[in-house]
């Protein structure tokens, strides 16, 4: 065979990969590796999340009130890190090796929120071989990296509606491996539902883990991806099943996502259909414009009540 058919060849079979890579069963699915493997590397970003709810949680989220009774409603293991209906949104797990076991260990910790880091964590820490400094990175080497640790899954600022997806799952009881029905039991057993919950009010705060304090621009941005994801994770989970209480509440964060969009003219065809693919595009369009003009007054922490929240 030709050298440029060899060639060919070959970046067929990457596209092959690349199409299968989210398929269950095609290929090992990424995993958690857990907190402690990027601990080595981001030292400061673990000691802010060790003073979190999300790593206290491990400890405690088992014996808030009403836990038992919730539970009890959904029905399975009665213990919450046994539970699937549980475990995936109050723990996080850590796995060694790619045919190793799973074991839930943590609260909510580093990957829930950047994404199972299997496949992109040597990808991302690599400036272009062992011996490059930072300094010495150059831009085709830094766009190359940060492209190829997303497409491995990596979540981000430069991916804030990935991000954003994964808050608002969690916080808007619309995560797709637990079924309508389970969500509607454990609503009415009296789980919460925090209708308030906005990324940028909860995130600036105690959970901070960046040094950089965000410009009103990337502020403004991460905003529009919150109320962007949760107009999407709402709308898929008010089709999930007919129960009043369950679908009158993620209807009502549609709804309220909707109105917050009101100010964004991108987010017209979005608003009109509601999906993952229509989110990114939106994102994609909106680049690095700066929208603080339009939803800047919206963003409860850049507001003059901003010393009044506890999340700030
Ligand atoms: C071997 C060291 C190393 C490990 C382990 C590591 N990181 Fe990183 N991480 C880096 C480096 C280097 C950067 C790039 C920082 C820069 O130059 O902007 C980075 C950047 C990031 C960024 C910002 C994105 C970017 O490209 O700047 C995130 C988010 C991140 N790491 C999360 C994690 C998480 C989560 C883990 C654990 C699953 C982890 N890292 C493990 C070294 C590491
Ligand atoms: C879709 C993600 C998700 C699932 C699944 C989930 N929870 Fe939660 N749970 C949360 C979030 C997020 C909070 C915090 C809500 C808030 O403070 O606004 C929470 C809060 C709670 C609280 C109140 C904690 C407190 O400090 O008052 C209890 C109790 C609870 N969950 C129990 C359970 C039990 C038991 C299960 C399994 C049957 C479960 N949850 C499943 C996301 C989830
Ligand atoms: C609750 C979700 C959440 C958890 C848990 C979390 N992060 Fe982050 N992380 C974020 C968000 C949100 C950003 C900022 C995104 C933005 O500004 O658009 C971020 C930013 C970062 C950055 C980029 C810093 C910079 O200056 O740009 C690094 C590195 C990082 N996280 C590492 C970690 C590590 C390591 C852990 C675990 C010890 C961790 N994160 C836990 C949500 C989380
Ligand atoms: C894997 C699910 C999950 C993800 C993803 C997640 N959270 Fe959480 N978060 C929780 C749970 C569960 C709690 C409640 C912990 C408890 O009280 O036991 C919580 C609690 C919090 C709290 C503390 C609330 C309080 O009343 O003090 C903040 C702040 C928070 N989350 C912000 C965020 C932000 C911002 C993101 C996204 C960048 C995010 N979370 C992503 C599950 C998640």
């Amino acid at each position: 065979m030709s050298a440029p058919s060899i060639r060919r060849l070959a970046l067929l079979a990457a596209m092959v990969i690349m199409a299968f890579a989210g398929t269950p069963g095609v290929m090992a699915e990424p995993y958690f590796q857990g907190p402690k493997s990027c601990e080595e590397c981001h030292k400061d970003e673990y000691k802010v999340w060790g003073e979190t709810k999300h790593f206290k949680a491990y400890r405690t989220a088992h014996k808030a009130k009403d836990a038992k009774k919730i539970v009890a409603a959904v029905g399975g293991k009665k213990n919450m890190k046994r539970n699937k209906s549980c475990s995936v949104c109050h723990y996080s797990t850590e796995q060694k090796k790619p045919d190793g076991k799973a074991k839930v260990k943590y609260g909510p910790s580093c990957e829930s929120c950047h994404g199972a880091s299997s496949d992109w964590e040597v990808i991302h820490s690599d400036y272009g071989g062992k011996n490059v400094k930072r300094e010495n990175e150059t831009q085709d080497h830094k766009v190359k990296r940060i492209a190829d640790s997303f497409a491995a899954g990596l979540a981000w600022a430069s991916s804030s509606y990935e991000i954003a997806a994964k808050c608002m799952k969690c916080h808007g009881l619309a995560r797709s491996e637990i079924s309508g029905g389970a969500f509607a039991k454990m609503l009415e057993a009296g789980h919460p539902i925090n209708q308030s919950f906005e990324i940028v009010m909860f995130s600036q705060g105690k959970m901070r883990h960046w040094l950089k304090e965000r410009s009103p621009a990337q502020l403004s941005k991460l905003f529009v991806a919150g109320q962007v994801a949760k107009l999407v994770s709402a709308t898929e989970a008010a089709a999930k099943t007919e129960d009043a209480q369950y679908k009158a509440a993620q209807m009502k964060r549609a709804a309220d996502a909707k109105a917050a969009l009101q100010a964004v003219p991108q987010a017209a065809a979005l608003i009109a259909t509601p999906s993952e693919g229509n989110a990114r595009k939106m994102m994609q369009t909106i680049g690095q414009q700066d929208l603080s003009g339009q939803v800047g007054g919206q963003i409860p922490c850049a507001g003059p009540d901003k010393e009044n929240l506890k999340q700030c």
